[in-house]
């Protein structure tokens, strides 16, 4: 969600600030505009313009300037519409600013600095660009003009900052807002995130909260609000630029759908040691394990369903209460929290605000707080008490996959771990779970060589609809939960889960001849109950698509088309189910000619409330 680059440097800062845009494409947006610094005058040559980074691209090379230091925003937008003026940057005076974050106090910023007729846009932005111009000309001084203004700010941001008088350098500072900065012997970066990077340098920081960067094309100077000098603490991105790439495939969704069995491997090896569970590598000592009488478990999207899916696991082997909230939810109800508490937390990028504001939250009331994270260094893992980082790589479709299977594989080796330490395994159950665990990198290999035909046999029905049911008990409801929502945000479809057993009471009546219908039945002692709904909507009209074990027995009467997965301890089917969801949703999408990877109005790092 809204994307920032900028650079300084020795080489074409419109190429530099062009690609980088590319680059943070996937986190969403609906609109886009470059600054440019130019050689020959103080007036910045700026661009803007609805729809894709190409069409800005278009403009800008209209009109070629000569440049070494500029800034580039993808917008996502929050305050007023998708339109030309709304777009960053925004220029006022000797000032062009570009934001990311929302400016919570920006109606009475408008009042007190009496801005109400000078705003050209509807943005909370543009209302920073016009205070910070207003103090830097009282105060000619950059820094101070930049203290001052976030002085007065309420709410979340970065900010990207070019003076018209001061040359080949930019200003940067945020707050909760994520960026993170490189330098090398091309110049200096300020970016989002890495992906924008990496091609540049492996070697980065997170910029501190609040602390300004100066970004010169000879190095970056971080220096906090009192002035003081601060030390960047640097990390090396532990994966290549192919990684972010699609490497022939034709989305990056399938590409990532198809990487699966090799996360999973990097998320579970290192963390079995003599077939047994171990978070030592990770520094999460047991205490966080025994020491709690409750679980709950926060996040967003996906991650949550993949909370969901926890839950199911915990609970029937840890008889202790497990609950999942939605962290929007959490963050406005009154929610039993205290120290007895585990709060587990799962956000790939680590950045959603909504997941890192509810974490804070449980923390204040005394839980414990244990990250599952992808983005290393991100700002939730920064935050948590304990992280378990997955390795995913960099997941790049809006639509997670990959991301969505190591943070269950993560939830199942914790299961593990706290059955054995808890004493509801005994060392034999409990060896026996990990060694499962172990398998279902394998599990996933198989189920990706032979489901790919018939999943693509069950989009070409999907195609046709306008609305699609995911159907289960138990733990196959909480499979269908992501089933419904990979098909509904990449081909918009309208889909929608429902407890199998919950039918009867209302979604029932939506079913009609042809309506397609994925009944998940993976666990054996609920199929039976599972088959009897689906006789229900089959006796309606509806076109089952029935996913279900290789060893139960099924009549062909009962569905439309079968998929079985291979047969398996029923608490792994999960892994297998996935792909098969996915894959659905992914040829469903693309055989609408839908772009599959960036889902209109949605957004890959949700950064605002
Ligand atoms: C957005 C993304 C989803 C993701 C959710 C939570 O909606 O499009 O793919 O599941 O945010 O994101 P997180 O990074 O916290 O897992």
């Amino acid at each position: 969600m809204c994307g920032i680059i900028g650079f300084s440097g020795y080489i074409d800062a419109e190429k530099v600030v062009l690609e980088g845009l590319k680059e943070l494409e996937y986190r969403g947006y609906d609109s886009a505009g470059i600054a440019l610094q130019r050689e020959d005058s103080d007036i910045p040559y700026i661009v803007k313009k609805t729809g894709p980074v190409k069409e800005l691209e278009k403009a800008v090379l209209e009109n070629r300037v000569e440049s070494f230091c500029g800034i580039g925003h993808t917008r996502w937008a929050t305050h007023g519409g998708v339109t030309d003026v709304n777009a960053h940057p925004h220029h006022i005076g000797k000032v062009v600013l570009i934001h990311n974050g929302i400016i919570e106090n920006y109606q009475e910023l408008i009042n007190s600095y009496e801005l109400k007729d000078k705003l050209i846009s509807e943005t909370d932005s543009e209302v920073a660009c016009h205070i910070l111009n207003y103090y830097y000309e009282k105060t000619k001084d950059p820094f101070e003009s930049i203290k001052r203004t976030v002085g007065v700010i309420i709410g979340s941001y970065s900010f990207c900052i070019m003076f018209s008088d001061i040359k080949d350098t930019i200003f940067s500072i945020r707050n909760v807002s994520p960026l993170v900065a490189a330098s090398c012997d091309k110049g200096s970066f300020i970016a989002s995130d890495v992906t924008a990077l990496i091609q540049y340098s492996k070697k980065y920081f997170v910029l501190p909260e609040k602390v300004i960067a100066e970004i010169k094309k000879t190095g970056i100077e971080l220096r906090s609000p009192d002035g003081k000098k601060v030390e960047p603490d640097y990390l090396t991105v532990d994966w290549d630029v192919e990684a972010a790439q699609k490497a022939g495939y034709p989305h990056f969704m399938i590409k990532e759908i198809n990487e699966q069995p090799d996360a999973l491997e990097r998320t579970v090896r290192p963390r079995i040691v003599s077939g047994m569970t171990d978070f030592s590598g990770d520094n999460i000592p047991d205490s966080l394990f025994t020491d709690c009488s409750r679980i709950i478990i926060i996040a967003c999207g996906t991650a949550n369903y993949a909370g969901t899916v926890g839950k199911s696991i915990f609970e029937p082997l840890l008889k202790i209460p497990v609950n999942v909230y939605i962290a929007s939810e959490y963050r406005y109800e009154d929610v039993i929290t205290d120290k007895n508490t585990l709060c587990i937390v799962i956000s790939q990028s680590g950045e959603t605000v909504d997941t890192l504001e509810a974490m804070k939250l449980a923390s204040q009331k005394g839980a414990k707080t244990l990250a599952i994270v992808n983005v290393k260094a991100s700002t939730i893992a920064r935050e948590a008490d304990y992280v378990l980082y997955t390795h995913a790589g960099p997941e790049i479709s809006v639509a997670s996959t990959k991301a969505y299977t190591v943070q269950l594989a993560a939830l199942y080796l914790l299961a593990a771990k706290m059955g054995e330490l808890r004493g509801c395994l005994t060392n034999d159950e409990a060896s026996e779970f990990t060694k499962a665990i172990e398998n279902i990198s394998d599990t996933v290999k198989k189920v990706l060589e032979y489901v790919p035909a018939q999943c693509k046999h069950v989009s070409e029905t999907m195609i046709k609809s306008k609305d699609a049911f995911y159907i289960g008990r138990g733990l196959d409801y909480a499979f269908s939960l992501e089933g419904a929502l990979k098909l509904k945000e990449i081909s918009y479809i309208h889909a929608e889960a429902c407890a199998a057993g919950e039918l009867k009471h209302g979604t029932i009546a939506l079913i009609e001849k042809d309506t397609p219908v994925v009944a998940i039945a993976t666990q054996k002692k609920i199929f039976a109950k599972t088959l009897s709904n689906v006789k229900e909507v089959k006796a309606r009209g509806a076109f089952v698509i029935l996913i279900s074990r290789g060893d139960e027995e099924i009549a062909e009467e009962t569905c439309d088309i079968l998929i079985k997965i291979p047969s398996m301890d029923d608490r792994f089917a999960v892994f297998a189910v996935a792909v098969i969801l996915q894959l659905i949703a992914y040829y469903t999408a693309d055989g609408k000619g839908f772009n599959v990877d960036k889902p209109r109005n949605l957004a890959k790092s949700v950064t605002v409330e």
